[in-house]
Order: structure tokens, then C-alpha cells, then sequence
């Protein structure tokens, strides 16, 4: 498969480019910072650009099969419009060069899941995680009903720890405490989910 990845320099991104790597896919990544990919640029293909912008995401998207975002705010807690921005711009890119598969990494918390929080969880999704969740929602729902084959990719709290395999995986997940997952099992249930058509139009909550 020819797959687009956007994030590639974030670590759930990298995770997800290793992976494709493994699996054989033809990778191209879409960064800021080529720099950032450090030996990585050597096996994929690189494509620097802004993913708000709608020019840049479409010069990378011509071609693709399909495209997993993994696109993120960092350690920021504000989300500057980036979500809608970035969603935007990957909607009409997409919708200009006639690919239809997109995989997006939003969070666990974020619009209807919000429900099925814990009261932990609840309490940062309110305070700290307010502003990035209220832009991602609005996101998320442009993705939602754009004409795209979406995945929508709900985790939980993410970790550096090691693929494990045994997470949960579920359109209706209801949490108890503050859960986690990791980055890596995150970023194979995207990669499958790219391959496949089990999660066509559903949001994945995911889960340890
Ligand atoms: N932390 C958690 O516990 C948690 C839980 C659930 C969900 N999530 C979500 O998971 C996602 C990924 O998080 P993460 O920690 O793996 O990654 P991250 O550190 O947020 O990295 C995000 C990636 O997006 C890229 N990016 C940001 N702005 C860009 C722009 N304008 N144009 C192109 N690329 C841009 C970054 O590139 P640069 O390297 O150039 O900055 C980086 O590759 C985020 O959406 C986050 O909200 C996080």
C-alpha cells in the first residue's frame, strides 16, 4: 500500500512509519522538519509542508492509497485552531486528489465518548485538556461528515511503553480510573486499521 503518514515526526507518527516500513508499504511522510526524521529519511519518502495547508497536504497526497494522521499539539495546552485547521485542510486535499481512506488519531474524551469517562479522566478532560478537546471535537465531526472513509482513533492516556497487543478496541468503551495505551499499540491499530475495512466510518475507542 502506498500510505501517506501525517505526524511522522511525533511518537505515535514514528511508531506508525516503522510499522509500514516493516509491513512493506511504500511510506511517504509529511513533516515540518525533515531534519527530524534523522536516518528515517533515507527509507521513506519525504514531503516538508504545514498540514493546515490545504496546497501542501494535497502535493503529498497525490497517489496515496490511503493517509494515517497522527498529527498532534505537543506538550501544548491550547489548541490554537490547529484541529479544525489541520482536518480542513486534509478534507479538501483529499477531496481535490480523489483519495478516500483516511485513519485520524483524536482522543479518548472527546465529544460522545466524553460519556463513558471516568470521573478522573472527566476532571482533566474539563480543566487541562479543555481547549485542545473542544477544537478536536469540532475536527473530528468535520471528518465525520465529510464523504472521506474514515477512522476515527480514540485512546486513552498514551505511554512510551512497548506494543503489547492487548488492548481493547470498541465503538462504546466505558473507562474505570485513569487508563492507558501505548504509543506503539496505538500506532498498529492505526496502521491495521489503514489496511482494512473492519473500522470503515467508526470511532475505535482503544484502550489497555
Ligand atoms: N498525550 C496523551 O496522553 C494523548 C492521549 C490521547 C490522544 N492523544 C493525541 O494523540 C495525538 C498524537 O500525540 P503524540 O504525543 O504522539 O504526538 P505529538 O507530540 O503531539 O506530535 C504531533 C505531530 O504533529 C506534527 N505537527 C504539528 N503541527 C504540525 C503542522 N502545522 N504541520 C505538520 N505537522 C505538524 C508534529 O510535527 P513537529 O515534529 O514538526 O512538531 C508531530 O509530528 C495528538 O493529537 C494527541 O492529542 C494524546
Amino acid at each position: 500500500m502506498k500510505l501517506l503518514i501525517l505526524g511522522a515526526t511525533g511518537p505515535t507518527g514514528r511508531h506508525v512509519v516503522d510499522l509500514a516500513l516493516r509491513a512493506g508499504d511504500s511510506v511517504t511522510v509529511f513533516v515540518r522538519n525533515p531534519a527530524a526524521l534523522g536516518d528515517l529519511a533515507d527509507r521513506v519518502t519525504v514531503v516538508t509542508g504545514d498540514a493546515t495547508s490545504r496546497h501542501d497536504v494535497s502535493g503529498a497526497m497525490t497517489g496515496q492509497d490511503a493517509v494515517v494522521a497522527a498529527l498532534g499539539r505537543g506538550n501544548s495546552l491550547t489548541a490554537d485552531d490547529f484541529f479544525t485547521r489541520s482536518s480542513t485542510a486534509v478534507i479538501a486535499a483529499a477531496e481535490e486528489v480523489g483519495i478516500s481512506r483516511l485513519v485520524w488519531l483524536s482522543s479518548f474524551g472527546v465529544g460522545h465518548t466524553y460519556q463513558w469517562s471516568s470521573v478522573p479522566q472527566k476532571l482533566i478532560y474539563r480543566t487541562l485538556l479543555r481547549s485542545v478537546y473542544a477544537n478536536k471535537e469540532i475536527a473530528d465531526e468535520r471528518i465525520r461528515s465529510s464523504g472521506l472513509d474514515w477512522t476515527l482513533v480514540y485512546p486513552t492516556r498514551l505511554t512510551h511503553g512497548p506494543e503489547a497487543g492487548t488492548y481493547r478496541a470498541d465503538d462504546r468503551l466505558p473507562m474505570k480510573g485513569n487508563p492507558t495505551i501505548s504509543r506503539a499499540d496505538v500506532a498498529a491499530f492505526m496502521h491495521q486499521a489503514a489496511h482494512g475495512s473492519e473500522w470503515l466510518h467508526r470511532t475505535a475507542v482503544i484502550s489497555d
